[in-house]
């Protein structure tokens, strides 16, 4: 389903590809609106006028496995320009009637293509070069050119590597623009959108801000709001939003469950209740989440205990505002699209996310979530333009369970406090050395293992430390990020000289997958 039916925009038919989220960014870094639909969820009758442009998504299908796929063929002749994306340039050669097989020759990663004749598509792609590199990934290609169609390029395994209809509008790439690896690759996109939709530039976070907070105003009229603020990236620009929006109609939660970072709750309450001036409650909750988690070790039993109270508590402070009758929320876009990647694991069904899901219907409360058309680097431009601090904005992602799921086996006040201080530690140095932003998220863990160790002329039986950075573009998957072997041996000695209870530092060097970011 289409979720907004009045701003115009580039629909992206998703056939279940890796990259479809990638493409509605590109569009969207653009400064135009696009959305993403799945192929078994549009028909024609629901391609509105606000559709300037339609683009049909790569994917594992086989054009051929026809039962497989479901896709309501009338919405290539609606007259909106169309443009195919690998798969999508399958389909739509052949409902074009040009012909699909498999290719001789497989094609993954990096190919060149050459010119074969001036395209709209094309302009400013090749500039004077003779062959462009483009990243290929498919099996299958088109074997016969469509009626009405012209080669715009070709590379050694694939003929019709860029073909157009130029009276219909119809383009299809069997390269992924999208990718960065493609050189080149989003002026591509750039012309489909400008060029041959002709969409004008609808989609900044200026523009987001003013329709977001407009928006709130609507729907909430005069009624009070109630929102769960976390300190995290999500939670602030919401509670921000919201602010600006409807003032001290707002009224922030923010559970301290003892299981956040060294001095995170001081700083919550600096900006949103001293500076920011909301009406913030705040609840030390430690004592009560320590307690139910006593002797606790299993990671989904961690979980299940700190989502349940995290819940309780909040549900208890808020029955104390009266005539309460929205709960706002962060979810963000990706959350929203119905068909998921088909690589990207679902993390919801490896670990239970911790989240505030089950108290709208329980305490009878609509729903505001004025982020659900974003994705998480659009949130980010939002809340610099919501005038939030850079070191709001640019945190790295924090799991709800907090310092829990940093800690295997059992947690203790005395766990907590050494994790906090190797925490502090580990992130302080990232921050003066210039690399926490090139880092997605860096933690560190506390292992429940004690190991000999000498310090001066003493044994030492202490506590295992890990130490875990990533890179990642989304947190699907992962990579380790390479530290100057200087810098983390640096971080060690820190560590351990100056935190009593740690007296041995690792590494991790694990991608995602197959490990998690988080250790439980
Ligand atoms: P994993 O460990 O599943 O983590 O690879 C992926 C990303 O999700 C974060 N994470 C959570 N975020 N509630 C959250 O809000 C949770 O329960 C939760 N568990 C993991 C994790 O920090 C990483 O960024």
């Amino acid at each position: 389903m289409i979720l907004d039916q009045n701003l115009d925009k580039i629909l992206i038919i998703d056939f279940g590809s890796q990259f479809t989220q990638l493409i509605a960014r590109r569009i969207r870094e653009l400064g135009v609106f696009s959305e993403i639909v799945s192929h078994k969820k549009i028909n024609f009758k629901q391609i509105n006028n606000s559709v300037k442009g339609i683009i049909l998504s790569g994917g594992p299908l086989n054009v051929y496995e026809i039962n497989k796929y479901s896709f309501d063929n009338k919405i290539v002749n609606k007259g909106v320009p169309i443009l195919g994306i690998c798969f999508g340039h399958q389909i739509l050669s052949k409902l074009n009637g040009g012909k699909v097989k498999q290719s001789r020759h497989r094609e993954f990663g990096s190919a060149y293509i050459y010119k074969k004749r001036e395209s709209l598509l094309i302009k400013n792609f090749f500039k004077n070069k003779k062959f462009v590199d483009v990243w290929m990934s498919h099996a299958d290609q088109v074997s016969k050119l469509p009626k009405n169609f012209d080669v715009v390029a070709s590379s050694e395994n694939s003929k019709f590597a860029i073909i157009e209809n130029r009276f219909r509008n119809f383009y299809g790439v069997q390269f992924h623009p999208e990718v960065t690896h493609t050189e080149n690759g989003k002026i591509i996109i750039k012309n489909f959108i400008f060029l041959i939709c002709r969409i004008k530039k609808n989609w900044s976070a200026k523009n987001q801000k003013i329709k977001l907070i407009n928006n709130v105003r609507n729907k909430v009229g005069d009624n009070k709001v109630i929102c769960a603020l976390s300190g995290g990236v999500d939670s602030s620009v919401v509670a921000q939003l919201l602010n600006k929006a409807i003032g001290k109609k707002l009224y922030c939660i923010f559970v301290n469950t003892g299981l956040l970072r060294k001095n995170e709750e001081k700083q919550v309450i600096k900006t949103f209740k001293k500076k920011l001036k909301m009406n913030l409650i705040y609840v030390n909750a430690e004592k009560e989440f320590i307690k139910k988690l006593k002797n606790v070790s299993d990671p989904e039993k961690k979980r299940k205990i700190i989502g349940n109270l995290f819940i309780k508590i909040f549900e208890r402070y808020a029955k104390r505002i009266k005539n309460v009758k929205f709960l706002a929320q962060g979810t963000l876009y990706p959350d929203l699209i119905e068909s998921k990647s088909v690589t990207g694991s679902n993390t919801s069904k490896i670990k239970s996310h911790h989240n505030v899901g089950g108290l709208p219907k329980k305490m009878k409360l609509k729903l505001v979530e004025p982020l659900k058309f974003l994705f998480k680097d659009e949130v980010r431009k939002l809340g610099l333009e919501l005038n939030l601090s850079k070191e709001i904005i640019q945190r790295h992602p924090f799991p709800g369970p907090g310092l829990a799921i940093r800690m295997p086996g059992n947690i203790t006040k005395e766990k907590i406090n050494i994790l906090k201080e190797a925490d502090f530690i580990f992130i302080k140095s990232l921050k003066d050395n210039g690399l926490y932003n090139k880092i997605w998220q860096a933690y560190a863990a506390l292992l429940p293992v004690k190991t000999v160790g000498v310090m001066g002329d003493n044994r030492t039986y202490e506590y295992l430390c890990l130490l875990r950075a990533i890179t990642s573009e989304d947190g699907m998957t992962a990579d380790f990020y390479d530290f100057k072997k200087s810098f983390i041996q640096m971080i060690s000695n820190k560590i351990v000289n100056s935190i009593r209870g740690i007296n041995r530092v690792v590494y991790d060097i694990t991608s995602k997958p197959p490990s998690t970011i988080e250790l439980e």
